[in-house]
């Protein structure tokens, strides 16, 4: 089976977890995009947060319900792909420039589901690291961290400037560490294992489940 059919596998597995009155949050991406997909086939009561505009667009498009997310203060399930998956369960997020936005959303979930295709495994986390960084002061900024080179893609729709990092990534939590504590760094792509309650992986025609440390 192929990247795409595995990614349609994780997703419709993915979509099953979501249950009738449930506030879910929509990552973004061509894996999200089978995700809303089988959502909007289930046709279920639930309101949805989007992460993206073109994810809002995407659902919106396919009928479903989905809300701002300025006044709801909590999700029961956000799921989302990702760029990398180690085994440790350390994740690569931003791939679409869109993980300041998918962390808090995942962030504020009971339960976060991450949906890949087998491709996304392995054995250690790799170059480049998405990063979105203030305008103001963007040299600086880009000095400061090294090893970074802005990407040539349109601002988040919060304003923030979308980089990647080519420098090591080999020690995640003290990357992840250093990155939130260098001024100018709105937000990272690492997304540590207490983030993520399960991973769901296509592996040729099965579904593959990890569990992680944010399980609820
Ligand atoms: C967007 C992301 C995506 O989840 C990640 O890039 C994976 O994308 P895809 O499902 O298209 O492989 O983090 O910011």
């Amino acid at each position: 089976m192929g990247e795409l059919q595995e990614k349609e596998l994780a997703a419709r597995a993915g979509a099953e977890l979501v249950r009738e009155g449930m506030v879910v949050g929509l990552g973004t991406g061509s894996t999200v995009a089978f995700l809303l997909v089988a959502l909007a086939q289930r046709g279920l009561d639930a309101v949805y947060v989007a992460t993206s505009p073109s994810t809002q667009r995407d659902a919106l498009a396919l009928g479903l319900v989905v809300k701002p997310f300025d006044s709801l203060e909590h999700l029961d399930l956000a799921i989302d792909g990702a760029d990398q998956v180690a085994e440790s369960g350390w994740l690569i997020k931003g791939g679409g420039g869109a993980h300041t936005r998918e962390k808090i959303v995942a962030a504020a979930a009971t339960r976060f589901v991450v949906i890949v295709d087998s491709s996304k495994l392995v054995s250690e986390l790799h170059a480049p690291l998405p990063l979105e960084l203030h305008a103001f002061g963007i040299a600086a900024t880009l000095e400061h961290l090294g090893s970074t080179r802005r990407r040539d893609v349109a601002r988040s729709p919060d304003g923030g400037v979308i980089a990647d990092f080519y420098g090591d990534v080999s020690d995640p939590a003290t990357l992840a560490r250093r990155l939130s504590s260098t001024p100018g760094v709105v937000e990272h792509g690492l997304f540590a294992p207490d983030l993520v309650s399960e991973v769901l992986v296509g592996v040729g025609d099965e579904v593959r489940r990890r569990t992680y440390g944010g399980a609820p």
